[in-house]
């Protein structure tokens, strides 16, 4: 799999896959938790390597047993998980680093490539101090590369005035009903990498678009938003449940779509 460099010079995944349903009833993101990690199992038996959880989806123990029983080298493996932005979690800047450790050993880790702010703080004092503990925690070596989600320009403008680490990525939705262009733009010129959540929300009527122009390629219309995205410097964390769809995900990534198709597709 393709890799893409971060602004702190450690690489990640161009693609990856999200689990924000595994391990729960129903494949719903509010079922009971079940323990049924098979799609997570059949993704990584397939080669996914970046994962992508959470605290909020209440799933980081599964994951990381699942990863843990893969038998594959923890450095094989790029982890991401998310603090939520509520008092419980990000109160006071002792109750942040319980809630890393308490990451730490849900994920059976002794580090987490990649730790995100889920959403922007409102409180903007809790925000710095959330912020300087994952800081503190990349000093450590226990995180290696730090992050937000969900923020807006001016979010980001407003956390670069007290963070000394720069954000690696900003986790955003990005798909046919709205790619977030301007906001991509300044990403990719600030050197913080898009990272598109919700990648397969595509319309009935965008879907035909796309198949029609993966027709060309011998690719369907997965692949092609898939690597409409990855082509311009966005990592996407498509979820399936479905190894079918997990496998035509992976192989979204071996063939390059014309500047026409890339204008075609951007204008959808
Ligand atoms: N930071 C945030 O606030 C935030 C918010 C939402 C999500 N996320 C993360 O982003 C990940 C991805 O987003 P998401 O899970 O909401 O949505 P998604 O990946 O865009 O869409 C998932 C849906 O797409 C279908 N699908 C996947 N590959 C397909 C293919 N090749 N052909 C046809 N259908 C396909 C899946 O159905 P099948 O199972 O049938 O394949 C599933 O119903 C999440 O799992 C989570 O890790 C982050």
């Amino acid at each position: 799999m393709e890799k893409v460099r971060l602004n702190n010079g450690l690489s990640i995944p161009y693609l990856g896959t999200g689990t924000n349903t595994y391990g729960k009833e129903n494949n719903d993101y509010n079922g009971e938790l079940n323990g049924d990690f098979s799609a997570l199992i059949s993704a990584i038996n397939m080669g996914y390597r970046l994962i992508d959880t959470a605290i909020s989806y209440r799933n980081e123990a599964g994951v990381g047993e699942t990863v843990k029983d893969s038998g594959i080298a923890r450095e094989d493996f790029f982890l991401t998980t998310k603090i939520p932005n509520t008092d419980e979690y990000v109160k006071d800047k002792e109750t942040v680093r319980q809630t890393i450790e308490q990451s730490l050993t849900n994920l059976q880790t002794d580090y987490i490539d990649l730790y995100l702010l889920h959403r922007p703080i409102d409180d903007e004092e809790k925000q710095k101090g959330a912020w300087e503990v994952l800081e503190e925690y990349v000093g450590k070596g226990k995180i290696k590369s730090i992050g937000v989600s969900n923020f807006t320009i001016s979010d980001i403008k407003k956390l670069e005035q007290y963070a000394t680490i720069k954000p690696a990525i900003n986790q955003i939705e990005s798909n046919s009903s709205g790619w977030n262009n301007d906001l991509v733009k300044y990403l990719l010129k600030e050197d913080i990498r898009p990272q598109a959540w919700g990648p397969m929300k595509v319309s009935d009527e965008h879907q035909d678009v796309l198949s029609k122009i993966g027709e060309s390629y011998g690719k369907n219309w997965a692949q092609v938003i898939l690597r409409y995205q990855t082509q311009r410097g966005i990592i996407v964390i498509p979820k399936s449940h479905n190894p079918e769809n997990q496998k035509a995900n992976l192989e979204s990534q071996d063939f390059l779509l014309s500047e026409e198709h890339m204008r075609q597709i951007d204008q959808l």
